[in-house]
């Protein structure tokens, strides 16, 4: 890939591996629907194949790398200022549904800051990647966050809480307020693309409480070299563990936080 950096192409190359594993299954999921009791089973396989796979392949290539994993959890690396941070299978539910809107999510921590990142949809074979003062790329094209000023003009993006989880009625709250001012908002239910389609200038802004770091981090890295910005929902600086994030492109960003917020 252009411009690709050594450190790049072990992420890409990473997730390109996971990637043939998950297209595979994703076939296998559409063609599930018709079963009473869905692909439930079997996409939990995937995803737990998707993460093996990003874990050897990222060990070989770093070996002294910690790891922070979604299914497998932390795993100290003798080099404290790397720590690779991955969610192998990010929109979940989209994947059970047969609808092609999930990512694998690979970022890298280095001395405690989001320092690299990719984030690729193997059904769209859209592959989005950035590192710190480098810019951010989809495919071979350089990305930028949209130039809109005028909140009216600006589609947003959110995640709404399901079954089992708490922040309901914040939430909608949240977005009455947003729909009451822009052009509309989305609920794609996959925060890395959410985060990589703010970075693109799909959408002007995103965001969502009660996420974990392997949801954001590597999407927080594509945002930020696209020339957005990102914090948590209310400003703060720990976006990453701290649960909650907003990204948008640097025009609006004051008034997204403000809108949200209700202030
Ligand atoms: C989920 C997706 C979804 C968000 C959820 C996450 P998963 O990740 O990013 O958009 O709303 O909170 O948990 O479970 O599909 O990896
Ligand atoms: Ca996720
Ligand atoms: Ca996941």
């Amino acid at each position: 890939m252009a411009h690709a950096s050594a450190l790049m192409t072990v992420m890409i190359n990473a997730a390109r591996k996971a990637a043939r594993g998950l297209i595979r299954d994703f076939g296998e999921a559409q063609a599930l629907q018709v079963s009473r009791k869905g692909a439930a089973d079997f996409v939990s396989r995937a995803d737990h194949k998707a993460e093996q796979d990003i874990f050897e392949e990222l060990s070989r290539a770093r070996p002294k790398f910690g790891f922070i994993m979604e299914e497998r959890g932390e795993i100290e690396g003798s080099d404290n200022s790397n720590r690779w941070i991955v969610d192998p299978l990010d929109g979940t539910t989209n994947f059970l549904h047969g609808l092609p809107q999930f990512a694998i999510s690979i970022a890298l921590e280095r001395d405690r800051q989001p320092y690299a990142g990719v984030v690729f949809n193997p059904a769209t074979d859209e592959l989005f990647w950035a590192e710190k003062g480098e810019g951010a790329y989809l495919n071979d094209r350089r990305i930028r966050v949209s130039g809109r000023d005028d909140l009216s003009a600006c589609l947003f993006a959110c995640g709404l809480p399901f079954a089992g989880r708490s922040g309901r009625k914040q939430a909608l709250d949240e977005a009455e307020r947003v729909l009451e001012k822009t052009a509309g908002v989305r609920r794609f239910g996959a925060a890395a693309l959410d985060l990589a389609f703010v970075a693109a200038g799909r959408f002007d802004a995103f965001w969502e409480r009660d996420l974990n770091s392997w949801d954001v981090a590597a999407g927080a890295v594509l945002v930020r070299e696209a020339g957005g910005m990102v914090s948590e929902i209310e400003g703060g600086r720990n976006f990453i563990s701290g649960g909650s994030i907003l990204a948008a492109n640097a025009e609006i960003y004051e008034e997204a936080k403000a809108l949200i917020a209700g202030a």
